[in-house]
C-alpha cells in the first residue's frame, strides 16, 4: 500500500459493506480502462470478477498482448512484475505488495550468481517464479506449460542450469533425457503434499483420476496419472472420461474444475498437516476488498528500475517466442 493510504489507516480506506463489490469492479474497470489478470489460485470471488483467468504463461501472454491502460494483477509479486517488465509504461497493479512466493524467496541472486559463475559454460534457463534480478540473470524463462519444449528446443550437447526449483527441474530432466544441473528451491505449498494421504485417498476413491502439478515432490508424481501445469490439469478434467479427480496443486484451481465439469468430483490432495486442502499463504493474502481498494486509488503499483526492466524483458521475450513458435 502506498505510504498516503497507510497514513489514511485501514478502516479508513475500508469499502462501504453495503457496496456490491462485482459491480463496482466492473464500474472502475470501465472508466478507468483496466484489466483484471488472475491466476487460478486466487479465491473463487476474485476469479469470477477477473477478466482474463490463466496459468503463468497465459498470465503473461495476456499481460502482453492488452490495450489496458492499467493492468491489476489477482496473483503474486513476481507476477505482477512480469507484467511490469512487458508494459513498462503501463500501471501495474497488486492488491497486496507482501503477496511474495516462497520459491522466488528461495533464490537470492547474489548466491544465485556465484552458482552461475561456477557454471561458466551453462545457458540459465529460470522458471517464471522467480524474481526480476533473477530473470535478469537468465537466458530464458519458462513456466510449467512450456519447460519441457523449451529444453528440447535446445541442441543435446548445450549444458543447462534449472532454477529455481529442483522439483519442475527434475521432472523436466526425466522428461527430456537431459542432465540440468538445479538450483536447490522449491515451492511450500507443493512440497507439504503427503504421500501417506494420498496413498490412502487413493484406496478409498479407486475410481478417481490422481492429477499433480510439477512442482511437487518426485514421490508424489510417481503416483500420478497425470502431470501438468494449472491449465493443463484444468483442461484434462474437462476432457478426461473420469468422473472424480484427486487434484495435487493449490486449492484454488478447483473452483474453475467446479465449474467447467458440475458433474464431476474434485478431491483436494491432502497436505502433511491437519488442514485439508492446500491453500498458498502468498496468493490467498489478495481479497476482493483488497482488489476494490487497489484499483479505486491506484495503488499499490509495481515500479521498477529501467535498466531491470530491460535485462529482465529479454529472457522472458525469449520464451513468449519459443512459446509461440511450439503454438502454446
Ligand atoms: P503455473 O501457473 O505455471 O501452473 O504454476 C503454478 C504456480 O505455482 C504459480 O505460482
Ligand atoms: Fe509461490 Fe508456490 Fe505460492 Fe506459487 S503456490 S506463488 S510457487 S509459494
Amino acid at each position: 500500500m502506498n505510504p498516503t493510504l497507510l497514513e489514511k489507516g485501514w478502516l479508513e480506506i475500508m469499502p462501504d459493506p453495503t457496496l456490491d463489490l462485482f459491480a463496482e469492479l466492473e464500474k472502475l474497470k470501465k472508466e478507468k480502462n483496466a484489466i483484471l489478470l488472475a491466476h487460478y489460485y486466487q479465491d473463487g470471488d476474485i476469479q469470477d470478477v477477473a477478466d482474463f483467468i490463466g496459468d503463468s504463461l497465459g498470465l503473461a501472454q495476456q499481460a502482453e498482448k492488452t490495450k489496458a491502460d492499467i493492468i491489476v494483477f489477482a496473483g503474486v509479486h513476481f507476477m505482477a512484475e512480469t507484467a511490469k517488465i512487458l508494459n513498462p509504461n503501463k500501471k501495474v497493479l497488486l492488491p497486496d505488495l507482501k503477496a511474495g512466493c516462497s520459491l522466488a524467496d528461495s533464490c537470492p541472486p547474489d548466491s544465485f550468481a556465484a552458482f552461475k559463475a561456477q557454471h561458466p559454460d551453462h545457458l540459465v534457463i529460470s522458471y517464471i517464479n522467480c524474481t526480476a534480478d533473477i530473470k535478469a540473470l537468465s537466458d530464458i524463462i519458462c513456466t510449467s506449460s512450456n519447460a519441457v519444449q523449451i529444453v528440447n528446443s535446445l541442441p543435446k550437447e548445450q549444458k543447462i542450469i534449472f532454477a529455481p526449483d529442483k522439483n519442475l527441474g527434475r521432472y523436466v530432466a526425466q522428461q527430456t533425457g537431459r542432465n540440468l544441473v538445479l538450483w536447490d528451491g522449491s515451492c511450500m505449498v507443493h512440497e507439504i503434499f503427503s504421500l501417506e494421504k494420498i496413498v490412502r485417498l487413493k484406496q478409498q476413491h479407486p475410481e478417481a483420476k490422481f492429477i499433480a502439478h510439477p512442482e511437487c515432490e518426485a514421490p508424489i508424481l510417481e503416483l500420478a496419472d497425470y502431470i501438468g501445469s494449472t491449465t493443463a490439469l484444468l483442461n484434462y478434467t474437462k476432457k478426461d472420461s473420469a468422473t472424480s479427480f484427486i487434484v495435487a496443486t493449490e486449492t484454488g484451481i478447483l473452483h474453475q474444475m467446479e465449474k467447467s465439469s458440475p458433474n464431476k468430483t474434485f478431491i483436494p490432495a491432502p497436505p502433511n498437516n491437519n488442514c485439508a486442502c492446500n491453500d498458498c499463504p502468498h496468493m490467498k493474502l489478495n481479497t476482493l476488498e483488497k482488489l476494490y481498494i487497489c484499483l479505486k486509488h491506484e495503488a499499490p503499483e509495481i515500479t521498477m528500475e529501467a535498466s531491470l526492466i530491460e535485462a529482465s524483458a529479454r529472457p522472458i521475450r525469449c520464451m513468449l517466442e519459443l512459446s509461440a513458435s511450439f503454438g502454446l
